[in-house]
C-alpha cells in the first residue's frame, strides 16, 4: 500500500475512535461532513465557491467550518474584506489555540492561512498533518467542514483531498482545466483509492458547454478510471470583473445567480441527506422556482 494512504488510513482510524462525533452517531447524531472544495487548476473559482458554500450552509443553520488549505496564498479573508494577521503561524508554533485564530462570524467559522509568512515558508512541518489534525480535534463542534484547496497536485493537496467524505471538483470549459481535473482525479483514485467525486462546473457560457464538458468528463473517468462522478451542477460565467464577480456571488443580495447557486447547494444536501436539509430557512420554493444551469 502506498506510504501516505496507509499514514491516513491508520491516522482516521486511530482518530475516530476518541472522537466524540463519531459515538454520538449511535445515538442518532449525524457526524461532521468534510468537503473539499478542489480542482487541480488555479483561478477555477474554488474560493469563491467555498465561501459562499459555507456562508450559505452557515445562513441555514448548519454550523460549518471553512478552513483555507492555501497554507501561504490564502485568499478567504481577503475576499471577506477582513484584514490578514497571519495568525495561523501561532497556531503552529503552539503561541495560540484554535479559538483564538479562528475567525467567527455566527455559524459560520473561517479559519484563514497565511500570506507571504516566512515562518510557514521555512517550515519543516506537514501542512496536511495539521490541517487533519485540527479536523480531528474539532470536528464534533461541526455539520460541515469545507476545505478552500490549493491548486496544484501536490502530496499534501491529494492527502487532504482523500481525508474528506466529498470531493467538489471545479472545472471551466478550458482544456487545460479539464485535463488538469482528470490528472487530480486520476491520481486520487490510484493513490488513494478513491472512488467517488461531486463535479461543478463553473463559468460555462451556455447550456451546450456545460453538456459537452459535463459528458466528456464523467464518461472519460468512468471508461477510464472506473470511478463515479456525481454531478452537482454549474455557475454560469458573469462578465464583470474579477473582483465585481465576488461582490455579487458572496453579497447578502439574492440575484439569479445566487438563487441556481442555492438551488445546487440544495440538491447536494437532499442526496446527502445532510444534517437537515439546507433550505430549512423559507427558500426552498425560491430555489425551486429557477434552473441550475
Ligand atoms: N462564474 C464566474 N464568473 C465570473 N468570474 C468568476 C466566476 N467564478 C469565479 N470567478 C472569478 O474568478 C477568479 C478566480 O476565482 P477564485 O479565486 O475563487 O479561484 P481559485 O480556484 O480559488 O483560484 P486559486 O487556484 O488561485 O486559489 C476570481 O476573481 C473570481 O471572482
Ligand atoms: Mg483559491
Amino acid at each position: 500500500m502506498h506510504k501516505t494512504s496507509e499514514w491516513l488510513q491508520s491516522f482516521s482510524s486511530e482518530k475516530n475512535l476518541k472522537n466524540p462525533s463519531r459515538s454520538l452517531l449511535k445515538d442518532g447524531f449525524k457526524p461532521c461532513r468534510k468537503i473539499s472544495i478542489t480542482g487541480g487548476k488555479g483561478g477555477v473559482g474554488k474560493t469563491s465557491i467555498a465561501l459562499k458554500t459555507a456562508m450559505e450552509l452557515a445562513k441555514a443553520g448548519h454550523r460549518t467550518l471553512l478552513i483555507d488549505c492555501d497554507s501561504n496564498l490564502s485568499n478567504t479573508a481577503i475576499k471577506l474584506g477582513l484584514p490578514l494577521d497571519n495568525k495561523f503561524e501561532k497556531l503552529l508554533s503552539g503561541e495560540a489555540t484554535f479559538e483564538e485564530v479562528v475567525i467567527q462570524l455566527g455559524n459560520f467559522h473561517l479559519l484563514p492561512a497565511c500570506n507571504g509568512s516566512t515562518e510557514i515558508f521555512e517550515s519543516k512541518m506537514k501542512f496536511d498533518e495539521i490541517i487533519i489534525d485540527v479536523i480531528s480535534s474539532h470536528e464534533h463542534e461541526y455539520d460541515y467542514i469545507l476545505l478552500d484547496c490549493p491548486a496544484g497536485v501536490t502530496r499534501e493537496a491529494l492527502t487532504l483531498n482523500a481525508f474528506c467524505d466529498n470531493r467538489w471538483v471545479i472545472v471551466t470549459p478550458d482544456k487545460s482545466s479539464i485535463t488538469d481535473s482528470y490528472s487530480l482525479i486520476k491520481l486520487l483514485a490510484t493513490r488513494f483509492g478513491v472512488k467517488e467525486n461531486h463535479l461543478l462546473i463553473n463559468m460555462y457560457q451556455n447550456e451546450k458547454q456545460y453538456q459537452n464538458v459535463t459528458n466528456t468528463l464523467t464518461e472519460t473517468i468512468q471508461n477510464f478510471l472506473g470511478t463515479t462522478t456525481h454531478v452537482l451542477g454549474g455557475i454560469k460565467k458573469v462578465e464583470v470583473s474579477a473582483e465585481a464577480f465576488d461582490t455579487f456571488f458572496l453579497s447578502e443580495t439574492k440575484n439569479e445567480l445566487q438563487k441556481n447557486f442555492i438551488k445546487l447547494l440544495y440538491g447536494f444536501t437532499e442526496k446527502d441527506g445532510g444534517p437537515t436539509a439546507l433550505l430549512s430557512n423559507g427558500v426552498t420554493q425560491m430555489a425551486h422556482e429557477h434552473d441550475v444551469h
